[in-house]
């Protein structure tokens, strides 16, 4: 099988066509997507029609599946998390820039989202490169960063009354450990790709280390603006049976909450990911 990769910002994302992901694909297949990913940080493909079985089986070809700590998954998957907004909700999950589960050690390499229900008009995903938010700082702003730790915890969105608890269509488990601190460095290197990121995102990012409360506030404000200025994203429109592969070492996302009234259902897998460094 061979596929086409065309680009669809100038910094971030890529459309990959000719791939049917509900047949078990050839290592072949595997390597080009693999690279795709990596070049791209978040690849996109369209009209596929994927049982969570085959879902499934589609993240297994990148690493072993997570579960998450906060969220249920389904009954016979636990691995497959149902992101729902009903018509009648008034907040959606993903709403807000973030990487996912960075309150963990090991926070997930990546997730694969699979469009089941898209909303008529709005509901689209934003995605942010933060290898080129952080090629884009001053030496001077890179040398003030390098060796920073930055404090991480999951309480701002799944403690009781956090934004990721207020939507009454997801399946939240009991938010135990939920105010536990990890540390990660402010800046990572990809594993695979050596490329250095921004790792600090307005979701879960509390503080860093060694800093007054008020210094750190300063800076993580100004590198929470600056890691997703415009021109480091790119945006996608859903339609049913669109998947989404994202890099969570390279990019931040931002599920958009502008069709109320109207009914959202995805589906999502994540791989499990190592201590970033
Ligand atoms: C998420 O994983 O944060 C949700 C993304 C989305 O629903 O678009």
């Amino acid at each position: 099988m061979t596929i086409t990769v065309e680009p669809v910002s100038g910094t971030v994302g890529a459309e990959v066509r000719g791939v049917d992901l509900s047949a078990p694909l050839d290592e072949a297949t595997v390597a080009e997507i693999r690279r795709a990913f990596l070049d791209h940080h978040v690849v996109f493909f369209r009209d596929q029609d994927l049982s969570p079985e085959a879902q499934i089986r589609f993240g297994r070809c990148f690493g072993e599946l997570d579960t998450h700590p906060f969220v249920g998954g389904m009954d016979e998957h636990p691995e497959v998390i149902e992101i729902v907004t009903e018509p009648d909700d008034s907040f959606n999950f993903g709403g807000g820039w973030h990487t996912d589960v960075t309150f963990l050690e090991e926070p997930d390499l990546g997730s694969i989202l699979y469009a089941v229900d898209v909303p008529r008009y709005g509901g689209d995903t934003l995605f942010a490169d933060q290898h080129a938010a952080y090629d884009a700082l001053s030496d001077t702003m890179k040398g003030l960063l390098e060796g920073l730790v930055a404090k991480h915890s999951a309480g701002p969105q799944y403690a009781e009354g956090g934004y990721s608890t207020r939507s009454r269509s997801m399946r939240m488990k009991p938010a135990d450990d939920v105010g536990r601190v990890v540390r990660h460095p402010l800046v990572r290197t990809h594993p695979e790709t050596g490329r250095k990121a921004l790792y600090v995102n307005r979701g879960f990012t509390i503080g860093i280390d060694g800093m007054r409360a008020e210094e750190s506030a300063a800076l993580l404000g100004f590198l929470f603006e600056h890691a997703v200025r415009e021109r480091f994203t790119c945006r996608f429109r859903w339609s049913p049976g669109s998947v989404a592969m994202w890099d969570n070492r390279s990019v931040q996302h931002y599920a958009l909450y502008d069709y109320r009234g109207q009914r959202r259902h995805m589906r999502r897998i994540t791989i499990r990911g190592d201590r970033p460094r």
